[in-house]
């Protein structure tokens, strides 16, 4: 069978799917659950194999690049048999990657088989490395273990990338101690403009919002910063210090509206496909999915729900009040 790649209305081919196995999650960063989430019953979810039915489907429509996310991805059961049932698409050479995007705290038990799948690369979401502050932002997660995480990522082998949300008066004055922590490392390290997802209640995220404007204007008061043109198929640019070599993402949501270049979906653990981050329009692939054992059907929902894809998202700060606010939580689509 031909199948012609995923092209979406604005003529974005989308080539780059995160999949999200589970809403739940260890940690309760602040930013993103709040401290009682209910999450969904486990026989909502879709089974590990509804998860390999739909990402096959995907890459056979010329997804090259598929990124595990959660809530955490590891704290779902059985989800090395996941990855290691993925790793066929990487030997055959339809994926170039597979990869995830974790809070680390599982890392020392699973880098190792997570490495035989072919995983190479893996973001970490770490915000702070001061061990209280951590305490304080994860509310449940502890600074040590996720160490441990990190160095059992780098001993197999991994390249490691640091998330981290940018926060006003919470990592504002671990700028340079994070920067310097990731370069003697060897650790990339992105910054990520605080998004309004999920209720707000009483954390304001107009409060919390720290523009990386202002962020890559401190930097340059002490390193030389250049921009670089790679990319790394995700939304952030990038900049080297040249002082210590290393390089720093920014994820601009918010001050930069990096829609236009867009080419990934997110499929949720119920088998939802949320065509934007930013938009609350989803296709729920699970009719199709479980319709027929036929993948035709399969691959004519997903060619239906990217014909849907929208042109961007409306997040906005400028009125001084959070505009396009997002009631979903972003556990729910992994971010
Ligand atoms: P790389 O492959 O390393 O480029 O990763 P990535 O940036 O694609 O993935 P990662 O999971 O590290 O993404 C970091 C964060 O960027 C996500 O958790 C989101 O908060 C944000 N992000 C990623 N994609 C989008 C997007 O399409 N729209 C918006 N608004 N934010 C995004
Ligand atoms: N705004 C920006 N980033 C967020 N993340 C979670 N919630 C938000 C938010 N409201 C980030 C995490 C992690 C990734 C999965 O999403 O820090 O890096
Ligand atoms: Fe968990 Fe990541 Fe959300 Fe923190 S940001 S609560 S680690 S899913």
């Amino acid at each position: 069978m031909t199948d012609a790649p995923l092209i979406d209305p604005f003529q974005r081919a989308v080539n780059y799917l995160r999949v999200s196995v589970t809403d739940r999650c260890d940690f309760r960063c602040v930013y993103c659950m709040a401290e009682n989430m209910t999450f969904l019953p486990k026989k909502e979810l879709l089974t590990l194999e509804e998860l390999d039915r739909v990402c096959t489907n995907f890459v056979e429509l010329g997804v090259e690049k598929l990124r595990i996310t959660g809530g955490e991805p590891l704290v779902r059961r059985g989800i090395m048999t996941f990855f290691d049932s993925m790793s066929r698409h990487l030997e055959s050479g339809a994926l170039r990657e597979l990869t995830l995007t974790t809070n680390g705290s599982q890392l020392e038990r699973f880098a190792d088989d997570l490495w035989a799948a072919g995983v190479r690369r893996v973001n970490i979401s770490l915000d702070t490395i001061n061990e209280a502050k951590f305490a304080e932002v994860t509310r449940w997660g502890r600074l040590p273990q996720v160490l441990r995480g990190i160095d059992a990522a780098q001993r197999v082998g991994m390249r490691v990338k640091i998330n981290a949300v940018a926060l006003k008066g919470f990592n504002e004055s671990e700028l340079f101690d994070l920067t310097e922590w990731c370069a003697s490392r060897d650790m990339d390290l992105t910054w990520i403009e605080v998004m309004p997802m999920g209720d707000l209640g009483n954390e304001d995220r107009l409060d919390q919002y720290w523009s990386l404007k202002d962020l890559r204007a401190r930097l340059a008061e002490r390193y030389t910063v250049t921009d670089l043109s790679e990319r790394s198929g995700g939304p952030a640019r990038y900049v080297r210090l040249e002082e210590t070599g290393q390089k720093i993402g920014f994820i601009t949501p918010l001050t930069h509206n990096f829609c236009e270049s867009c080419n990934r979906v997110r499929l949720t653990c119920t088998g939802e496909l949320f065509m934007c981050l930013g938009q609350e329009d989803m296709y729920d692939l699970r009719p199709a999915l479980r319709g027929s054992s036929d993948d035709t059907a399969l691959k004519e929902a997903i060619r239906a729900a990217i014909a849907l894809k929208p042109k961007g998202h409306d997040f906005d700060y400028s009125r001084q009040r959070p505009d396009g606010q997002m009631t979903r939580h972003m556990s729910h689509t992994g971010g």
